[in-house]
Parts: structure tokens; sequence; C-alpha cells
């Protein structure tokens, strides 16, 4: 008979989906409870980067909360080192000492162990008043003077020149002289210099400490990675800063790329006003950074 026979069938295939409803449900209850328990447990020891910093241009007024971001980050990453760059004004003001916002902020900052502190100075790629350049300097050394823990360790030169002429390797010398001078800065006094482009051999001064040799998009970096991963010096005296990462791009292999060929990294997917902000993926990017 046939009918009998068919409804057996029935009952074989609808057990038969039941016990694969059955498997695909363990299946996927272990993927959401063994994938982030690993991932919890191994955190950045996933990462197949080098040992790298954090390098942060924190333009953003400290007003309210603006920096608990930064905060939260400074805690749940106590491991990894962040140099942080202090811009009151593009610059350090005009003022001898930071205002009643910024000057609490700064002493909260240098109260992290993994924090370095480092000022802000502009020098429109050589072609600045060298005496502001200095006034400047001068003024972030000023503040460790102030005896209230506000003190820089070092000092970060934005718009430095690329271009090679002895005049302007001379200007970038005094202006890297003022910091090794300066009695208020402290630390390893580093300093970096941000032409944003690998700049011309001349310009590589013996007392520069860091190089940004990138500071442009994720797509610039693509069209740029042979340069820039071909550079002779150790990684430790370069910094990329890559903005533009597109929102669903790997971050962590990224990030591990990028730390084979630089020390001090800084990512954001923000497209615009990358340094007023903390981008949407900020968080995950300070646990990608490898220790
Ligand atoms: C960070 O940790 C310190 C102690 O280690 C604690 O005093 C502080 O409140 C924490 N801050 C945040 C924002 O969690
Ligand atoms: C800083 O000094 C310049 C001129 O030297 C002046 O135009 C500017 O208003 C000053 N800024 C502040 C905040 O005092
Ligand atoms: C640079 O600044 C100094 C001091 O303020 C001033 O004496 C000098 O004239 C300035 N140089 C130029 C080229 O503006
Ligand atoms: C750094 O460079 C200067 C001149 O460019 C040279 O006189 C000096 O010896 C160098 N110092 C070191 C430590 O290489
Ligand atoms: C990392 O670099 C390798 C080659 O070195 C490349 O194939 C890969 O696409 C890169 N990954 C990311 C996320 O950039
Ligand atoms: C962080 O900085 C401290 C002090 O300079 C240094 O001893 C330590 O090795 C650094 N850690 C990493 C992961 O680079």
């Amino acid at each position: 008979m046939e009918a009998p026979r068919r409804a057996a069938n029935r009952q074989k295939q609808r057990s038969r989906r039941f016990w694969l409803i059955v498997a695909v449900v363990v299946f996927v209850v272990l993927i959401v409870v063994i994938v982030p328990t690993a991932v919890i447990l191994s955190g950045r020891h996933s990462s197949k980067g080098l040992a790298s910093s954090l390098i942060l241009p924190l333009y953003i007024y400290p007003v309210n909360d603006a920096w608990q971001p930064l905060w939260n980050a400074l805690n749940t990453t106590s491991d990894l080192n962040y140099t942080i760059i202090v811009n009151p004004e593009s610059g350090p003001g005009n003022t001898s000492l930071p205002n009643d916002d910024y000057l609490p902020a700064i002493q909260r900052l240098n109260t992290f162990p993994n924090v370095r502190t480092v000022g802000y100075v502009r020098t429109g790629y050589g072609t600045r008043n060298i005496s502001d350049v200095l006034r400047d300097v001068e003024t972030f050394s000023g503040w460790a003077d102030s005896n209230q823990g506000i003190q820089m360790h070092g000092i970060f030169f934005d718009e430095a020149p690329y271009q090679y002429s002895a005049e302007i390797a001379q200007y970038m010398q005094r202006a890297n002289d003022a910091v090794r001078d300066a009695s208020g800065i402290q630390g390893d006094k580093t300093i970096i210099h941000n032409p944003g482009v690998i700049p011309d051999e001349g310009l590589a001064l013996n007392t520069t400490d860091i190089t940004v040799v990138f500071e442009q998009s994720f797509e610039e970096y693509r069209s740029l990675e042979n340069d820039l991963t071909s550079l002779s010096g150790d990684r430790s005296q370069y910094s990329f800063m890559v903005h533009s990462v597109p929102a669903k791009k790997n971050l962590q292999n990224f990030v591990d790329n990028l730390s084979r060929h630089a020390e001090y990294l800084f990512v954001t997917t923000s497209s615009s006003n990358y340094y007023e902000k903390f981008g949407a993926r900020w968080r995950e990017f300070t646990q990608a950074v490898p220790t």
C-alpha cells in the first residue's frame, strides 16, 4: 500500500528535520558562547602585530565629558603606551598657563603611567617665524615651572617641512635644539616631526625621535604602501596616521599590518575633523594596537 509508506517517510523526514534543527541550534549556541569568551580571554593577544604605541592628536576641547572616551581607554588598556598631543590653541596659547578647562584635564592626563604628553607647535612647513616657534616651545616648557603637574614630555612639530633646503634643515635643527635645551620639557624630551609624507633625506635630523611619514586616508595608504613599507629606518622612528578607514574594514588586521612598519599609530574611520572627535571605532582601535 502506498499511503502508509508515505506516512512513514514523512515521519522519517520530520524526525531528520528535527535533529537537523537541534544540531543547528547547538552549533549556534556554541559559537555565541565560545567565540566571545575566546576573544575576551585572549584579548589583544590574538594580534599578530609588533608592540606599538598609540599616538593621539587630541584636538578636542576638554569641556563636559568630551575626553571621557580617552579616560575609559586609558583605564581599560593600561598595558598600552599613549603619546598624547596636547593642543589648546594651535599651540600652547598666548598665556603662560593653560586655561581653567585645560589645566585640570592635562593634570589628569599626566597621572596615567602609560601617558606621555607632548606639546603641539606649528611650523608652517618652515615658513612660520622661528621666534614664534621657539616662544611656543618656551611656553610649554614654562608649564612645568608652575608645579601643577602639567609638564610636557616632548614637542610635536606639526606642518613640518618635507622639501629639503639648507635653510629649512637649519630651521628645524633650531627648533629641535630648543626642545633639548628647554629645562621644563621632561622625560625623554621626545621630538616628533609631522610632515605627513616621507620627507627628503636631508630633513631626517638625528635629533628627531619620531617622524609622521604618513598622515592621509586609507585609500592613499594603499597606493603608497610600497614606499611606506620599504623605508630604511627602524620602525621606532616612524608614525602612521590613517583616516577614513572604511567602517567595515578588519581593524585588527590593518593595525597589525601598520605595526610592522611604524611603532606610533593612529587610525580612525572619521573622514573629516579626524582629530576633533573620537571616531566611531575608537575603542576597538585602542584594543587592536599590539603591545
Ligand atoms: C580609572 O581607574 C582609576 C583607578 O585605577 C579610578 O580611580 C578611575 O575612577 C577610573 N576612571 C574611569 C573613567 O573609569
Ligand atoms: C594671541 O595673540 C594674538 C596676537 O599675538 C592675538 O591676535 C590673539 O587674540 C591672542 N589670543 C588669545 C586667546 O589671547
Ligand atoms: C619674527 O619675529 C621677531 C620677534 O617677534 C621679529 O623681530 C622679526 O621681525 C620677525 N621676522 C619676520 C620675518 O617677520
Ligand atoms: C648629528 O648630526 C650632526 C650634523 O648633522 C653631527 O654633527 C652630529 O655628530 C650627529 N650626531 C650624532 C649622534 O650622530
Ligand atoms: C595586510 O597585508 C597583507 C600583505 O602584507 C595584505 O595581503 C592584506 O590585505 C593586509 N590586510 C589588511 C587588513 O590591510
Ligand atoms: C611603555 O613605556 C614604558 C616606559 O617608557 C616602557 O618601559 C614599556 O616597555 C612600554 N611598553 C610597551 C608595550 O611598549
